[in-house]
């Protein structure tokens, strides 16, 4: 099974749209997935400039996922691992 890869991004206009609650998981997703998660933050993926209202940001393998909580970054990795 290929690794799933996650990219929160970091950018100022996620970061302030509650983007800074979804990096404090980043150290609960790695304990939990071990190798079938790639968990790291990144610089701003260019979504924002579309508007910030769908803020924040994650980049989950090839897709882009808006409005997102911890629940719902946690269910988009669920989905992908099974
Ligand atoms: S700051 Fe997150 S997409 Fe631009």
């Amino acid at each position: 099974m290929a690794k799933v890869t996650v990219k929160i991004c970091s950018g100022t206009t996620c970061f302030i749209m509650s983007g800074n609650r979804l990096n404090d998981l980043v150290e609960m997703i790695k304990a939990q997935y071990g190798d079938k998660v790639e968990v790291t933050g990144c610089n701003c993926l260019g979504e924002c400039s579309n508007g910030h209202s769908k803020a924040p940001y994650v980049q989950i393998d090839d897709c882009i996922i808006s409005e997102v909580t911890p629940e719902k970054l946690i269910t988009e990795i669920e989905k992908r691992i099974k």
